[in-house]
């Protein structure tokens, strides 16, 4: 059985090569027949697979992983490697559950616009975009795309100045250079004259300098240095995003306006570090590489290796208490020392809650009597004494979802999607009804008051003050609805005993 297996790939790798050296001797020869479909013609005019385990890679060295393990195993790891399949994403757009992709069940984005691809391909899966000149795709029927993958960010050349453009449409992607000529997609191979394809080399940009050369494949392969690699530039894009003139993802606007952006710090610098340890770029041992500080080397873990420690780092929660009259007063100062962006940011479905409870030497929780209460959003903490940090979108009018919704169903999950706990969709025809996200380096203050004393006489019984804080992906009630996880991580918890 060994033996067939192993014989089975050999004839396999066999075949390969033969068809390989073929088209080099084609390529030698300046033998040219009839041109072949692009997709299929050369490696460099498609996109670079990123996986590894795969035979063909590591032979003809044509996967990233071949050489660069170490950010595929980062990067395989992280959400820019899943946004084409992420499941929860699939059941917002497609209107389904996560395990049920045929079900129906709102909100869904194609459940209210049937006749509508939508432009969440354009951020969600742009090498899928980029295929249609519309740009507009329906990503259920998508295939064999990688996400955000490794070659996709390389071959990042510059960024539109226009703010309106977004994701894809607004990235200027250059696939391969003969001398000076930039080739950026693939209308542009199929207009040019397939005798002038010889000689294209695929390119992939980066921040580094001085490059080696990758003497392995060097006659199909280039690298460029790009100081675009270094700045937020190249994620403002698909990390802001409008629906009319609402900002619906806002992350690089918040950053643009921080203290972080006036003192030149990067979204790389927090989302890309030096990776520890390194010295260098390259670890398969069969190829020459370099021994480089380990500043050039960054992590392509976005989140960090621990989202926790990340989210918890720049967060802090004060409390002050005065007991007066028989009245606990508590005052809560939760600080965004993150000069990056607000706290939380990302999707308006992120949300952080402050949660306070107050009880008494007996374990019963004290009623409130002044301070705000969670909203509905906060599901099963609602009316719990405590604060809500997110971005709330309400829809402008319900007569438009008369005019757009389709179906009776999708009006009658309009109408209760506030009462269930769900704000308004991002494509609905929504404004900005709060947000009370935490700015950058900014802090958020919160005043609660119960009463502790039977009256003003009476000596004040002991009590114990919780506060926590917590960060949650999304909203308690749509993770039910589409069958999530609701993740919740708790950042901050206080104690206090008076
Ligand atoms: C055959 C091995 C090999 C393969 C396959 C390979 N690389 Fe590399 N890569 C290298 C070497 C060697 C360097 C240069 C290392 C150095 O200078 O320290 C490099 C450097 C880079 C750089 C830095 C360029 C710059 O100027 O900043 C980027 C970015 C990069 N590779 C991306 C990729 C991506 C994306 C893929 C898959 C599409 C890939 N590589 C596949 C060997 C490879
Ligand atoms: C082509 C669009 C695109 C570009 C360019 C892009 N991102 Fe993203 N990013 C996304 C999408 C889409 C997601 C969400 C994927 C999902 O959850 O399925 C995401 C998720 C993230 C996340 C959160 C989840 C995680 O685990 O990574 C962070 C942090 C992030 N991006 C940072 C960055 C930074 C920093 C840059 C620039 C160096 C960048 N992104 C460039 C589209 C992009
Ligand atoms: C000073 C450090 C810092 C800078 C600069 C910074 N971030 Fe962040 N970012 C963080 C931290 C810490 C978190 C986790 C806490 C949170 O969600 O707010 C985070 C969270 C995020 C998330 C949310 C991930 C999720 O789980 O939903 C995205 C997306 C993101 N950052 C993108 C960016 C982009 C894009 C830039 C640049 C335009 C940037 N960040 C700049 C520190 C930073
Ligand atoms: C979301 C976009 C994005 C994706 C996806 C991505 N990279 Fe990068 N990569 C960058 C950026 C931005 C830098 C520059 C970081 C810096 O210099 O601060 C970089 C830097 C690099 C470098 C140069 C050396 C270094 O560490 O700075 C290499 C090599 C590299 N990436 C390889 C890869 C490989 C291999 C993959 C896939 C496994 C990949 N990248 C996926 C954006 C991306
Ligand atoms: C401008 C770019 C952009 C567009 C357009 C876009 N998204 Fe996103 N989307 C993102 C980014 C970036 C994130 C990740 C932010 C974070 O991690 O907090 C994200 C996250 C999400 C998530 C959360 C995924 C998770 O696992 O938590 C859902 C669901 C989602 N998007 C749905 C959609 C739908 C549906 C559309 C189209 C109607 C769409 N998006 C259009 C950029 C975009």
């Amino acid at each position: 059985m060994l033996q067939i297996l192993s014989l089975k790939k050999t004839v396999i790798v066999l075949i390969s090569l033969v068809i390989s050296c073929l088209f080099v001797f084609s390529k030698l020869l300046a033998f040219n027949p009839t041109p072949v479909p692009i997709t299929q013609s050369c490696t460099f005019f498609k996109w670079f697979d990123p996986n590894t385990n795969d035979e063909e890679g590591r032979t003809f060295l044509k996967n990233c992983s071949s050489c660069h393990m170490t950010y595929y195993k980062e990067w395989i790891n992280d959400k820019h490697s899943m946004s084409q399949n992420n499941p929860f994403f699939l059941s917002v757009y497609s209107g389904t559950t996560t395990e049920n992709l045929k079900s129906n069940v709102y909100p869904g984005f194609r459940l209210d616009h049937p006749e509508q691809n939508g432009n969440c391909a354009l951020c969600h899966n742009p090498e899928a975009a980029l295929l249609d000149t519309s740009k507009d795709v329906d990503i259920r029927t998508v295939k064999n795309t990688n996400g955000i993958s490794c070659d996709f960010c390389h071959k990042i050349e510059s960024i539109d100045q226009n703010p309106l453009k977004k994701g894809i449409s607004g990235i200027n992607i250059v696939r391969a250079i003969k001398g000076k000529r930039f080739i950026s997609n693939i209308q542009d191979l199929e207009l040019a004259d397939p005798t002038n394809w010889k000689g294209f080399k695929d390119i992939r940009f980066g921040p580094i300098k001085d490059p080696l050369e990758i003497k392995e494949i060097s006659d199909v392969e280039e690298l460029r240095y790009n100081s675009l690699y270094k700045t937020s530039l190249i994620c403002a894009k698909c990390h802001d995003g409008l629906n009319g003139n609402v900002p619906i993802y806002s992350t690089f606007t918040e950053w643009a306006n921080s203290p972080a952006a006036r003192r030149g710090v990067q979204c790389q610098h927090c989302h890309m570090p030096p990776r520890n340890n390194a010295n260098s770029i390259v670890d398969n041992p069969d190829i020459k590489s370099k021994l480089r500080p380990y500043h050039q080397i960054h992590s392509h873990s976005f989140l960090t290796e621990d989202p926790h420690e990340l989210r918890k780092k720049y967060v802090d929660l004060k409390i002050e208490t005065k007991k007066q009259n028989g009245i606990l007063t508590v005052k809560i100062v939760v600080e965004n020392n993150n000069f990056g962006h607000s706290f939380p940011t990302g999707s308006p479905m992120r949300n952080a809650i402050l949660l306070l409870e107050v009880k008494n030497k007996d374990g019963k929780e004290l009623s409130l009597i002044k301070g705000p209460k969670l909203p509905n959003y906060a599901g099963n903490l609602r009316q719990k004494p405590g604060k809500l940090f997110a971005k709330i979108l309400e829809e402008t009018s319900s007569e438009y979802a008369v005019l757009s919704g389709k179906s009776k169903e999708g009006i009658e999950f309009r109408k209760i999607a506030k009462d269930l706990g769900i704000p308004a969709q991002d494509w609905w025809n929504v404004f900005i009804a709060s947000d009370r996200r935490i700015k950058p380096n900014s802090s958020d203050v919160s005043i609660y008051q119960f009463t502790v004393g039977a009256s003003r006489d009476l000596p004040l019984q002991p009590v114990t003050i919780t506060a926590k804080l917590f960060w949650r992906n999304t909203w308690p009630a749509l993770a039910k609805i589409k069958h999530v996880e609701l993740k919740e991580d708790l950042l901050i918890e206080r104690h206090l005993t008076l």
